[in-house]
């Protein structure tokens, strides 16, 4: 219908006769002269309806509303003196109209299309006419073109795409299952997957040996800014492989998709031990763009006449003294400040915040009393301290204390506007620990089928070969190397506390298939909407999916889930016991 897009049309035009479609972004009339800027995916253009130019474009002209469909045919002309318009592309010409055609009339809309000060609620409602503005399409143009830059890179290092089932038995990634109910089977139900996980690892079985998918993943768990219980993951697998060739293929893989995004990404990432990103960042997705690490003293304290501090200094291996030095931090903060930064770490169940300030003879601060003056030297030499410098520390046990530190490192990198927002910054956390171990409760840190490094070390201590591809502080995304053993797999459903007979239950398909010449493999799976969220500068992963739901888990477009009839129910052999309002 169109000869060109609207900002395709460009000074070169001038002269020609155009046609262009679209919607009608806004309409002025200036002294009987009425101005239309249309709107289509690439942008605006302005139309001029002028009775002298034709008297039968202008009366339809004079008939259009915000959001009405056009089609507009007419003669392009170089806009008059000072009446360019340098914020658009298009801004130096117009079109004259000759021939106006109302393709549809819209209602007047909710909404004024891209004002983004409109309440979320409302634009997911009508989420169709939210996606309308420029910016939307230009995020999911890139979303598109990077998952077809993975297609590509996938397929010429040999994967096979393959589509594994939707409706299918649980597959274990720690988050709760949606389900399904059968009707032919009464009272059993299907789960939606967490993952292919299981799938993927068959499809080596099978001798698939490079297996991917661009997989929709379902987990009901707890909703944040970058998790949505419906999302996509870029997931892989691959045979006879080791660590090193996930890695390798999965930095390739980014690269190709960056680059199709326009940035030029360096290889090979840094790699960081689980064990020290914990204890130098607080954290097993540190972001690299600063650098803020925690210091150990706890050496140090030890040797302190604070009751407190020495006495959480013996136990090296369950508790943390860690400092974190903020250069320049004495001139930066005010007293008032430094008060919230103890208010804030409380909040993550810090006892207290203790702090040193680096003034010209030496370290001052409440908590100088209770050391020697050698071991005041000696915290200024391990923390290469100036003059003007701050170290704050966080004591207590271990688990607490990383955690609290790691938030506190975040919150001062945001408040002092260190992190550059231009940079992506990759890292691999590697060697995780095999398993979470609270009390006498054991959770696998991946999942139950990630081989572990050696399962005679003791629980606490096992590792795995898993690792995390990390950007900007975010995880992006997380594999392993699978036990393709059927006897280690029992053993390890056996230090998770499943039972063997609820190991056949659940994952019999499984162990059968790793008694049947089940190869060594191993794969990954990225985070396809937080990849998007990072190349797009989103804060919000709903911002990067078409439809999504919201941090309640609801599509309000739809209004899903909603209520069913009851012959529906019956069908499926279901009574409601009660409706729990959430
Ligand atoms: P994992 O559970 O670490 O691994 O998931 C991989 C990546 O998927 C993304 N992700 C999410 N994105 C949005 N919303 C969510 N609710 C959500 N949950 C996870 C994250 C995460 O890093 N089967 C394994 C992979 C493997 O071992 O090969 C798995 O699913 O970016």
């Amino acid at each position: 219908m169109r000869s060109h897009y609207c900002t395709e049309v460009s000074e070169k035009n001038i002269g020609e006769i155009v046609e262009v479609c679209g919607w009608c972004n806004n309409s002025r009339d200036h002294g009987g002269v009425i101005f239309i800027d249309l709107r289509d995916k690439s942008g605006l253009v302005q139309l001029v309806c002028d009775p002298v130019d034709s008297q039968e474009a202008h009366s339809v002209a004079n008939k259009v509303r915000d959001e009405f469909v056009l089609k507009a045919k007419g003669k392009v002309r170089a806009r008059g003196e000072g009446l360019e318009n340098p914020n658009l592309k298009t801004g130096k010409i117009e079109i004259v109209v000759d021939k106006l055609i109302v393709e549809n009339a819209s209602e007047p809309v909710p909404f004024v299309i891209g004002d983004n000060s409109v309440g979320e609620d409302v634009r997911l409602k009508y989420r169709y006419l939210d996606l309308r503005n420029k910016k939307s399409y230009e995020i999911f143009k890139l979303r598109s073109k990077a998952t077809i830059a993975a297609r590509n890179l996938l397929d010429s290092r040999e994967f096979l795409e393959v589509e594994t089932p939707i409706l299918t038995k649980s597959t274990p990634e720690g988050a709760r299952d949606y389900l399904v109910p059968s009707r032919v089977h009464n009272g059993e139900f299907f789960a939606l997957p967490q993952s292919p996980q299981l799938f993927k690892q068959l499809l080596m079985c099978s001798g698939f040996d490079r297996y991917f998918q661009i997989a929709k993943c379902f987990r009901d768990e707890d909703l944040r800014a970058d998790r949505q219980p419906e999302f996509t993951q870029i997931d892989l697998e691959m045979s006879f492989c080791t660590q090193d060739d996930v890695i390798e293929v999965t930095e390739a893989l980014i690269k190709e998709i960056f680059k199709a995004c326009g940035h030029d990404v360096k290889t090979p990432f840094a790699r960081l031990k689980y064990k020290d990103a914990l204890e130098t960042y607080g954290s097993d997705k540190p972001d690299l763009r600063y650098d803020l690490p925690l210091i150990d003293v706890i050496d140090i304290f030890a040797k302190s006449s604070n009751e407190i501090f020495s006495s959480i200094a013996k136990d090296k291996k369950n508790n943390r003294i860690k400092a974190l030095k903020v250069p320049n931090g004495d001139n930066i903060f005010s007293k008032r400040q430094m008060k919230g930064f103890e208010d804030y770490v409380r909040k993550f169940g810090a006892a207290g915040l203790g702090y040193f300030q680096m003034k010209e003879d030496g370290l001052k601060g409440p908590l100088t009393k209770f050391f020697t003056q050698d071991d005041l030297d000696e915290i200024i030499k391990i923390s290469d301290l100036k003059t003007g410098d701050v170290i704050f520390f966080g004591a207590g046990s271990k688990k607490i204390v990383l955690d609290y530190m790691g938030r506190f490192r975040i919150y001062l990198a945001e408040l002092m506007e260190i992190i550059p927002k231009d940079r992506f910054e990759f890292l691999w956390v590697v060697d995780f620990e095999m398993f979470e171990v609270d009390g006498g409760d054991v959770k696998a840190l991946h999942h139950p089928f990630t081989m572990p490094k050696d399962l005679n070390a003791p629980i606490d201590e096992m590792e795995s070969i898993a690792y995390d591809i990390v950007l900007n502080g975010v995880e992006l995304g997380g594999g392993s190397m699978r036990i393709h053993k059927p006897e280690i797999q029992q053993k390890v459903f056996k230090l998770l506390g499943i039972s063997e007979e609820e190991a056949n239950e659940k994952f019999e398909f499984l162990l059968d298939a790793l008694k049947f010449g089940a190869p060594p493999h191993g794969g990954l799976a990225i985070g396809l909407d937080r990849l998007i969220m990072l190349l797009t500068n989103s804060s919000s992963i709903r911002d990067v999916i078409a439809f999504p739901k919201t941090q309640r888990a609801q599509c309000l477009l739809t209004n899903a889930p909603s209520s069913v009839d009851n012959t529906q129910l019956r069908d499926l052999g279901i009574r409601l016991r009660e409706i729990k309002k959430v």
